[in-house]
């Protein structure tokens, strides 16, 4: 959707735009070839790969800078750049990327062998197997049940505390095997571990907690008038997008029985469009974009006062 996020951004020619998500630098290249000479991008993503790529594209590009880090820390990165309030644009294009999917070394898919790792860092945090091979059933279950949204959460956590008891699970073919002995292939086209995997991988890179703490951050570091784009590919990721920015649009709150005036509410962000989704050529280039939803919203005058 590179077309559209430079669209929803806007973007200016001398302006300043974060990309908290570098990937491998779709985004930022889009960006880079709309702005001018004054115009720069600080890029942001925790995975060393990315970082690679960032080093390569910025000894040919003074308007970038990358820095390798989590977006949480987003704040402090910015603040050390001197950039607080004076972001034009920023954007989050969330979930994993499709280099670090196909990397079988990267333990993130179960199209084919690799450690059973899955982390966006792996110099950071604990890996898929060391989580697996500890977590409680319980505990296992509600995560393959919330972030999953696993409807067999109860049968794979069991068989997977049953195999891990013989030996611990240290390979994604070997969890893959597991999942699809006891959930039926129902989805036809999605292999039966789907759901696991993505709820793991989620949960070993702690997805849905960045996500709630960079979205109030990227707020006060745009300037008034500057927009954020975020782009979410799963449905608890669309419902926390969506609560911040109508919350931010609905402005200060008041005891419903007070009365105030609309110039009193001063909302902290405007929405920009309705949600947009890829099309249908695209989804047929990348099938991974099928489950994409683009918002976007501009930062009022109010949010900092
Ligand atoms: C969908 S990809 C972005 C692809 C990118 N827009 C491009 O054009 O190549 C998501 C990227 O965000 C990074 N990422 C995800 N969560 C992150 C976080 N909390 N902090 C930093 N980077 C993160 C991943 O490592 C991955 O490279």
């Amino acid at each position: 959707m590179t077309r559209e996020v430079v669209q929803a951004l806007n973007v200016q020619v001398d302006g300043t735009y974060v990309d908290a998500t570098f990937g491998r630098g779709g985004h930022t290249r889009a960006i880079l070839s709309c702005l001018g000479p004054a115009g720069r991008v600080l890029a942001i993503d925790r995975d060393p790969e990315a970082h690679r790529c960032a080093k390569q594209m910025s000894e040919a590009e003074s308007r970038l800078t990358f820095v390798q880090a989590s977006f949480s820390e987003l704040f402090e990165m910015v603040n050390s750049h001197g950039l607080v309030h004076r972001v034009t644009g920023l954007v989050l294009d969330l979930g994993v990327s499709s280099p670090q999917l196909d990397s079988h070394e990267r333990g993130f898919s179960f199209n084919g062998d690799g450690p059973l790792d899955m982390r966006m860092n792996p110099d950071m945090g604990q890996s898929a197997a060391e989580w697996l091979n500890t977590v409680t059933e319980e505990r296992l279950r509600n995560c393959l049940r919330e972030l999953g949204e696993e409807r067999y959460s109860r049968r794979i956590a069991r068989a997977v505390v049953a195999a891990r008891a013989s030996r611990p699970l240290s390979r994604t073919l070997e969890l893959a095997d597991i999942v699809a002995h006891v959930v039926p292939s129902r989805e036809p086209g999605k292999h039966p571990a789907t759901r696991t995997f993505q709820a793991i991988r989620m949960q070993v890179n702690q997805e849905l907690g960045e996500l709630k703490s960079v979205l109030p951050q990227a707020l006060s570091v745009l300037e008034p008038g500057g927009r954020l784009v975020v782009i979410s590919f799963h449905s608890l990721e669309h419902r926390a997008v969506k609560q911040f920015l109508r919350q931010s649009a609905s402005g200060d709150r008041y005891p419903p029985d007070l009365p105030v005036t609309h110039d009193q509410i001063r909302p902290a962000v405007k929405i920009l469009s309705k949600p947009l989704r890829p099309g249908q050529q695209e989804i047929e280039t990348n099938p991974r974009a099928r489950s994409a939803v683009l918002r976007a919203a501009e930062k009022t005058g109010h949010a900092d006062s």
